[in-house]
């Protein structure tokens, strides 16, 4: 009979699963086993350490509600999100704007609005254009793509953090013209903390984090035979560009806002111009969503 000691264990659980039947479970189950074996090795963890480690994650668990998903947010501030968004990114056969996290606050029934629309709601004057292109990955203009676009206003807040989820505010669908050309007025976001009040705030807190995201505006831009792109475009200047709580921001999808933009729709208003970059659709997965499950979000506000 085998001895199971702290070398050993690790061969003894990967013998008892290599029955799995599904290879990408089995692979995966092995390196998962693999990997956590080799940190508790390494750590040299000890039993009131794991437990300590099983009652974060018992709490994290149960601060998810049908609204909530505590663990998609520690995903997001290990880094996971981000990994997997960039592994998902890399799988793209052609280049493509770089994903960035979908996060809790979106919602796939916004209004679809005509092209110069503006998103800002309840009377509120807009003062910023965006304005740019879809195009594939040889600069061509992909015509009619859909443009879902939401951000929080100038206080930080999403419309679902201060409205009645049937109440829409900084947030629509836009569908691009002949050209692959779109743009709309809005008003232009501040940074916010992501939700500090469950156990991953308190994570965040012992780690002496600052828990902020640096501005930025969320789109999700998708069209027949191309790749979904889920990206955020962030606006220069902010002081927490370089270390964005849940990794999102990145040099690529760093934007200015301009004034005096004689290319812009709409010069009058400040401006931010932005080209968005379709891969062509590969055989796997289409969506780099790792975020919210807005039909949730869909159910609540249809009671
Ligand atoms: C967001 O950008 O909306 C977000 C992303 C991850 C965690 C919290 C918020
Ligand atoms: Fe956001």
């Amino acid at each position: 009979m085998l001895a199971i000691d702290e070398k050993t264990i690790t061969d003894a659980a990967l013998d008892q699963m290599a029955t799995t039947p599904n290879p990408r479970l089995k692979e995966i189950m092995a390196s998962l086993v693999k990997h956590l074996h080799a940190f508790a090795r390494e750590v040299d963890l000890t039993p009131e350490e794991w437990l300590e480690g099983i009652k974060f994650l018992t709490a994290v668990g149960q601060k998810c509600t049908e609204f909530r998903q505590e663990f998609i947010l520690l995903s997001d501030t290990l880094g996971m999100s981000a990994l997997v968004n960039a592994l998902h990114d890399k799988r793209a056969l052609e280049d493509a704007t770089k994903s960035s996290l979908l996060g809790p606050f979106y919602r796939g029934d916004s209004a679809t609005m005509p092209l110069g629309a503006s998103i800002v709601g309840k009377g509120k004057q807009p003062n910023t254009v965006i304005y740019g292109r879809v195009e594939d990955s040889q600069g061509q203009g992909v015509a009619n793509a859909s443009v879902e676009i939401w951000q929080p206003d100038e206080e930080g807040w999403y419309d679902l953090q201060k409205n009645d989820p049937s109440e829409q505010d900084l947030r629509g669908r836009f569908y691009t013209d002949a050209e692959g050309k779109f743009y709309l007025r809005t008003i232009a976001p501040t940074g916010y903390m992501i939700p500090m009040d469950g156990p991953v705030g308190d994570m965040i807190r012992a780690q002496k984090r600052h828990g902020y995201r640096p501005a930025h505006i969320h789109f999700v831009v998708a069209a027949p035979g191309y790749r979904e792109v889920v990206t955020a475009i962030y606006l220069t200047g902010d002081p927490h560009l370089d270390s964005d709580t849940v990794f999102g921001a990145s040099e690529s999808l760093v934007v200015s806002v301009n004034k005096n933009d004689s290319a812009s729709p709409d010069p009058s208003l400040q401006s931010i111009q932005f080209d968005f970059r379709l891969a062509s659709l590969t055989g796997e997965g289409v969506s780099g969503r790792v975020g919210a499950d807005p039909s949730q979000i869909l159910q609540k506000a249809a009671h």
